[in-house]
């Protein structure tokens, strides 16, 4: 997921140096400097605007910034190819050399497949940089293999240079994570929670996205949204979930379709929001396009030249898509009718209701958060069931019984969004009086897809069992008040699809492997073939 009001490039271009002292996986350098400086290095508490990030994002120049290629030593792993260009002809740096190749990493992303023994899963590689692009681009066991290490440590690993307050502390065990979700007063979402944090310019033109906010902002936010999420709302949409599916199956057979990514997998969760939000047929099409182009700096993949360069058009994707959005809250703001958007500019919470540009802010975040993140669910879903065919049968033999259970268990093993920021408040001693101490103004990254294999909660973590129980994962988060306000509707999508899917094609599956977009921010799937 990429928060609309911000790159979404993550925590790789990272800052220059080593940590010397710091007790480490060891490595011997990171990236760039923008990235991984805390916003608010100097001035953590009450902040609300990453004061480290006042630039426009196209202004920043990326040729000067070296790149990290050549930089470190990933255990000789060969650098990766750079993925991206398939679906960025219209770029100007398509020619770039990489830019032809495939991913290097076309697998399940989300670890080892079940019948792997972790024994011969290969080893971490010497020198581990979570802040390097190209630990992203590595293969999933090897990366899969690093968490391990990484949690094996005794406290979270700083990557970076924490002398200068540039870089972040990994938090890759379940308890880490649901720790600084559930602290908001100290682990604080404010300063931005991706990498680079969204700039000033960029949060005062197109307002602040909530997962950028904390306390009163967030809460008063959060209240009227969340009116669009009541059980009850939720009831009436479950219908609509279940018509769209039924559409997409009945197209899918239609037209033969051969990319589950492209026919299904992004098109179920777009229809659901647009249906929910009241945008009009005739302007989805141009929104989805926008949706894409919006999000499409998305990974760490490509050279920082071109990750620095794609804001600018991804920004005037957002402004376009926002006032798409602001132009039909006008229209149900006169004529309210059935729908969220009507909802939201006429709700009266706090005696407040959303302005223009909030509703435009919060129509970005849910096709960005709730679209991205279930199509890729969908597909590593799709993709998990086909290379586990005994769970597949368990599956398929009871269908009802078992399909909750699955969707929250490819959620697990898939983990769609990899890592959110946050930023020390205060000086905190992690997991109590004694633990380890970040401190005031430094970032943690929360690392979802480690914390779901954490051996300490989940048992054969790396196994993929639909009939696990109980299954505490962190995929929509570790709690707290920023928890995934759409986990149910994800959920009932996932559901919804995949009964429909498997009651009338129960031949459905994927075919060769699912091709991924490498990123440190989210499991990205481009395209997955199948067969019915
Ligand atoms: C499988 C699908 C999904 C996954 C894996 C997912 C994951 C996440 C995660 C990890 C967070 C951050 C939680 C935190 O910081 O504690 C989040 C936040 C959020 N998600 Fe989702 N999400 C999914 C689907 C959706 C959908 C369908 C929607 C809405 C249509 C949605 C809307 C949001 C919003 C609005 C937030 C920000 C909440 C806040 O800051 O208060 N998500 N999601």
């Amino acid at each position: 997921m990429k928060t609309p009001t911000g790159a979404s490039a993550p925590i790789a271009d990272s800052a220059e140096s080593t940590a010397p002292g710091e007790p480490t996986v060891p490595r011997q350098a990171t990236a760039s400097a923008e990235a991984t400086a805390p916003a608010q290095a100097e001035e953590p508490a009450e902040a609300t605007e990453p004061a480290g990030a006042t630039e426009p994002a196209e202004q920043a120049e990326p040729a000067e910034q070296p790149e990290a290629a050549g930089r470190i030593d990933l255990a000789e792993q060969p650098e990766p190819a750079e993925p991206e260009a398939a679906e960025q002809v219209d770029s100007p740096e398509s020619t770039d050399r990489a830019d032809a190749a495939e991913p290097a990493d076309s697998t399940d992303p989300s670890g080892p497949p079940a019948s792997a023994d972790p024994a011969e899963a290969p080893a971490p590689p010497e020198s581990v940089d979570l802040a390097d692009p190209r630990f992203w681009q590595l293969p999933a066991p090897v990366r899969a293999a690093a968490f391990a290490e990484l949690r094996r440590r005794p406290g979270p690993v700083f990557f970076g240079d924490r002398a200068t307050g540039r870089g972040f502390h990994a938090l890759v065990r379940h308890a880490d994570v649901v720790e600084a979700s559930r602290t908001p007063a100290v682990f604080l979402s404010g300063p931005g929670v991706t990498t680079p944090a969204p700039a000033r310019w960029v949060r005062l033109m197109f307002g602040d996205s909530m997962v950028n906010l904390d306390d009163p902002r967030h809460a008063q936010l959060r209240r009227i949204v969340s009116r669009a999420f009541t059980p009850r709302l939720l009831d009436r949409v479950e219908e609509d979930v279940r018509r769209i599916s039924t559409d997409l199956v009945d197209r899918i057979e239609k037209e033969r379709s051969e990319d589950f990514v492209t026919a299904v997998a992004a098109e179920l969760p777009f229809q659901v929001i647009c249906t929910m939000m009241g945008i009009p047929e005739r302007s989805r099409r141009e929104v989805l396009d926008l949706v894409n182009r919006s999000s499409e700096d998305i990974g760490v993949a490509r050279p920082l030249r071109r990750r620095f360069r794609a804001p600018g058009r991804g920004l005037r994707a957002l402004a376009r898509m926002q006032g798409i959005v602001a132009g039909v809250g006008r229209r149900r703001r006169c004529r309210p009718e059935e729908d969220l958007i009507s909802a939201l500019v006429t709700a009266d919470v706090d005696g407040r209701r959303l302005t223009g540009r909030e509703l435009g802010a919060f129509f970005s975040l849910l096709l960005v958060a709730g679209v991205e993140t279930t199509r890729n669910a969908l597909a590593h879903g799709l993709h998990l069931l086909t290379v586990h065919p005994e769970q597949r049968a368990l599956l398929l033999a009871d269908l009802d019984g078992r399909l909750g259970g699955a969707v929250d268990e490819m959620v697990r093993h898939a983990t769609p969004i990899i890592q959110f920021n946050r930023t020390l408040a205060v000086d905190h001693e992690l997991g109590g009086p004694g633990g380890p101490l970040l401190r005031a103004g430094e970032k943690v990254a929360l690392f979802y897809g480690s914390a779901n294999r954490d051996e300490e909660v989940f048992p054969d973590p790396d196994t993929f069992d639909i009939t696990r129980t109980p299954n505490p994962h962190l995929g929509f988060g570790g709690g707290g008040p920023h928890y995934c306000l759409g986990a149910h509707l994800a959920r009932q999508e996932m559901t919804a699809l995949f009964r429909e899917l498997f009651t009338r094609l129960p031949e459905a599956r994927s075919v060769g492997e699912p091709q991924l977009v490498p990123s440190s921010f989210d499991h990205r799937v481009r395209s997955l073939r199948f067969t019915f």
